[in-house]
């Protein structure tokens, strides 16, 4: 695939859909508000092949102008995967204002200016595929989640009339729901528990928590042209929780 974007690329899910789309010949250009060692070294290991901009998307306005100097500099994009983000866990009595909108403006807000600059006509590749990322916290009682799960729900609802619109420019756009991933987002919040919180919750998980590379595989799939049959679909990868044994 051909220049593909990915946010949150010094991120634990970003950087491995980076690194596995790299090992296949992919050329990628990443954006975070940070530049990671690692995602430095991978720059290092594909010269010419991967290039990492620092980028704050809370800076919504900002956005289209730098899809398109991003389109003017490296080529129509090839694809797009969302995966900057962070969580902020209070309980609804004492969520803040601030909070909300930050959420929103990361997690909603960004991908869907995104995907509407890369879907002007010279912006993209025929067949281009988005993936975004929505959470298992959107769907069940997550305590403390409350914000950051409307959000993803966000994401959710903007899915079915983006995909036929989308659909009708040649670009797919799919979205994973994933239970826990083992990443500093994950493991920062899964802290706080105590550890009978935290052995209910992996017992809740009969296939173990997620890798990167688990989450990174059904991204990967769903923006090559194996995937070229889905559009506009929740795709859910939660470790067995909701079919286990209760
Ligand atoms: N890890 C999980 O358990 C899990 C589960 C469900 C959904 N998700 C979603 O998957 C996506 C990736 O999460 P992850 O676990 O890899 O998180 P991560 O914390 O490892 O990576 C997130 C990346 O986003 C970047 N980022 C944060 N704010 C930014 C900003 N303003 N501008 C640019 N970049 C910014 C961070 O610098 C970081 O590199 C997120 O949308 C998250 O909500 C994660």
């Amino acid at each position: 695939m051909e220049n593909v974007l990915i946010t949150g690329v010094s991120g634990g899910i970003g950087r491995s859909v980076a690194e596995r789309l790299l090992a296949n010949g992919s050329t990628v250009v990443g954006w975070d508000k940070t530049v990671s060692d690692e995602a430095r070294l991978l720059a290092e290991r594909y010269p010419g092949k991967f290039a990492m901009q620092e980028v704050d998307l809370m800076d919504s306005e900002a956005l289209p102008g730098l899809v398109k100097t991003l389109v003017a500099e490296f080529g129509p994009l090839g694809g797009f995967v969302h995966c900057a983000g962070f969580d902020k866990m209070s309980p609804l009595h004492l969520v803040k204002l601030s909070d909300i909108e930050n959420l929103w403006r990361l997690h909603a807000l960004a991908p869907m200016l995104i995907v509407s600059s890369l879907s002007g006509k010279k912006n993209h590749h025929d067949g281009a595929g988005v993936v975004l990322i929505s959470s298992q916290s959107a769907h069940e009682g997550a305590m403390g989640h409350t914000a950051y799960a409307a959000a993803k729900g966000a994401v959710e609802g903007f899915l079915a009339p983006a995909a036929a619109e989308l659909m009708e420019r040649n670009i797919r756009i799919n979205v994973v729901c994933f239970a826990p991933v083992k990443t500093p987002m994950a493991l920062s919040w899964m802290n706080n528990l105590t550890n009978e919180g935290k052995e209910k919750l992996l017992a809740s998980y009969p296939l173990g928590l997620g890798e990167v590379e688990d989450a990174s595989a059904l991204i990967c799939f769903l923006l090559s042209t194996d995937a070229r049959w889905i559009n506009g679909q929740i795709i859910t990868a939660d470790g067995g929780h909701a079919v286990r044994k209760v």
